[in-house]
């Protein structure tokens, strides 16, 4: 099971690298404004950088902050050349207009995160039109009274019957047991907050054993 760092703080990014747990990062604009307010670009700068320290070039989901789909084009591409990382990604909101946009940006060789995913729907069209990641909001589905498993399994079996190369990230998540039911689900990866991470080690019968 992949776990990727739902995070755009530079402490919790630090400890997540140096103990290895994670596969990947993502933020988002809500992530991004908690932190301290430099310059957008310059911060992720060094989240970069930090990734490159530990020499860990894994996935960094970035997102464009427009709802213009002109602007995201610009936007993405600004974005790969001022981060110049082999492996970011840019996250684009799902919508009518924005499938084209991540058409475009696909062939053109930048990869994807297509976010705010809510339905199996939504995520074959992210896929068809070229997503490298397709992220399903699991909490959100399920704070208006939907389930998100099913939506999780049959949106990878249908990447699978379409022999789609989409991965699906699961996100939205709020605690360690939405980390494996979306797993178990058949989500390739779960992204989650450093706090949700940190609380799956703990245990009081461990600390009992221990003790
Ligand atoms: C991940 O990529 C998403 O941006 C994030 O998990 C959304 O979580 P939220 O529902 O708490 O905003």
């Amino acid at each position: 099971m992949k776990i990727f760092l739902d995070s755009a703080n530079l402490d919790e990014i630090k400890d997540c690298l140096e103990k290895g747990v994670i596969s990947g990062i993502t933020t988002n604009p809500s992530l991004l404004s908690k932190e301290p307010k430099t310059a957008f670009v310059k911060h992720i700068k060094k989240i970069v950088s930090l990734c490159k320290e530990f020499e860990r070039d894994i996935p960094l989901s970035v997102e464009v902050i427009t709802t213009d789909p002109e602007e995201m084009i610009t936007q993405a591409h600004q974005l790969v050349e001022d981060l110049a990382y082999e492996n970011l990604n840019i996250k684009i909101p799902i919508g009518w207009e924005e499938l084209a946009v991540i058409s475009n940006l696909s062939s053109n060789g930048i990869e994807v995160n297509c976010t705010c995913l809510h339905t199996e729907a939504q995520c074959q069209l992210a896929a068809n039109a070229g997503a490298k990641y397709v992220s399903i909001f699991m909490c959100r589905i399920k704070d208006i009274g939907g389930d998100p498993i099913p939506v999780i399994e049959n949106t990878r079996s249908l990447l699978e019957i379409s022999n789609s190369d989409s991965e699906i990230i699961v996100g939205s998540i709020r605690h360690q047991r939405d980390i494996f039911e979306a797993s178990l689900a058949g989500g390739h990866i779960v992204t989650a907050s450093y706090k949700v991470i940190q609380s799956m080690v703990g245990h009081p019968q461990t600390d009992v054993a221990i003790e």
